[in-house]
């Protein structure tokens, strides 16, 4: 069968991403960010909308050439379509249309939540130059993005459904919530990752939830920080930067882990995924690892470029999409918000 090439499209939110795959393997994968946000201390979606509508086409341009690929080797164009910040999707949603009807190729609407997921399907390449082997189904999976907070069971690829979620805030925003308290400029998490890395987890102690079922809550854990703050003297925040940071990652990783082995226990599968922003964060990556090796779990943990917002989910989504003939038409409107 003639390999299929397909043009992945990301713009859901702060990140402009283009990628090209062929046949499951990432031949390309730009992610152009956004660094105008950084005086406004988080998105602002207007701008964010303006800086995709300038990035779009150096971004797709940069993709196909890094892939060594004419725009007549592709067999579809697909695109974030939800969820996200409308501004921002419409831009990614009618660049993919318009290419779709000027090069006459199917176009292929991608759930943003479905394709952080599936991020664990990219093959990685390992030390010794071959590549991972691909996560088996059935797998749960742990996608931890600044929107939202999920426990996923994934079947097969386009079989996902949703068994815990946050009732609150994200956990990539009770990272940079946090880090707001503690003066840190947005986005906080990566932030917070680095000064933990030089602190005690155990130094401090904040309010974990009680919250039913598989679902998650991060509103208490903010309050708590803030409270315990306000409590201080001057000058505390900067020394004990490193403590805190350390504390409060150690806070998000215990919540994310107790309901993450609630759920392995429920459901009975032991494969298991991280997916999204805050799966980069180096404190989860080991401490799932360490569970993993304890609870005799295989964890899978995409690599650094496909855990944030970027087209590489977008494209792996979009060729399994493909094979499944799974095709949208160009009445397709983007949503920002899409239940599965
Ligand atoms: O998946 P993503 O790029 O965008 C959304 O779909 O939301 O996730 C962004 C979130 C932000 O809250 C950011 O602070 C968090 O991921 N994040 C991290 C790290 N890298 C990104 N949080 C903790 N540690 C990190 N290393
Ligand atoms: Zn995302």
């Amino acid at each position: 069968m003639k390999p299929v090439t397909i043009l992945a499209i990301e713009s859901s939110c702060d990140e402009t991403s283009a990628s090209v795959c062929v046949d499951g393997k990432i031949l390309s994968n730009i992610i152009a960010n956004q660094s105008v946000h950084e005086a406004y201390g988080g998105v602002v979606p207007e701008l964010a909308s303006r800086a995709h509508m300038q990035n779009i086409v150096p971004v797709v341009d940069s993709a196909l050439a890094a892939a060594h690929c004419p725009l007549s080797a592709i067999d579809a164009i697909a695109f974030t379509q939800a969820p996200g910040l409308i501004g921002c999707l419409l831009v990614g949603t009618q660049f993919a249309k318009s290419l779709s009807l000027a090069l006459n190729k199917p176009l292929i609407a991608v759930h943003h939540m479905q394709a952080h997921v599936l991020a664990n399907m990219i093959p990685q390449p390992l030390p010794d130059g071959t590549v991972s082997a691909p996560i088996a189904f059935p797998f749960l999976c742990l996608t931890v993005s600044g929107g939202h907070t999920q426990i996923v069971l994934a079947t097969s690829p386009l079989a996902q459904t949703v068994i815990g979620q946050t009732i609150d805030d994200a956990a990539g925003e009770a990272f940079d919530k946090s880090a707001k308290l503690l003066g840190l400029p947005y986005p906080g998490g990566p932030l917070i990752d680095q000064y933990a890395k030089l602190g005690n987890p155990l130094a401090f102690k904040f309010a974990e939830p009680q919250i039913p079922e598989l679902n998650f809550s991060f509103s208490g854990l903010k309050t708590s920080i803030l409270y315990f703050l306000q409590k201080q003297e001057t000058g505390f925040i900067a020394a004990n930067l490193h403590d805190l940071c350390a504390s409060i990652q150690h806070s998000i990783i215990t919540i994310l882990l107790k309901k993450l082995n609630k759920a392995v226990q429920q459901i009975g599968v032991k494969n298991i995924a991280i997916a999204g922003g805050v799966s980069a964060n180096s404190g989860l990556r080991q401490a799932l690892q360490d569970m993993g090796k304890k609870k005799g779990w295989k964890t899978h943990i995409p690599a650094f470029e496909y855990c944030t917002d970027n087209a590489g989910m977008i494209a792996i989504t979009g060729y399994y999409k493909y094979l499944a003939g799974d095709f949208t038409d160009l009445n397709v409107s983007p949503s920002a918000r899409a239940e599965w």
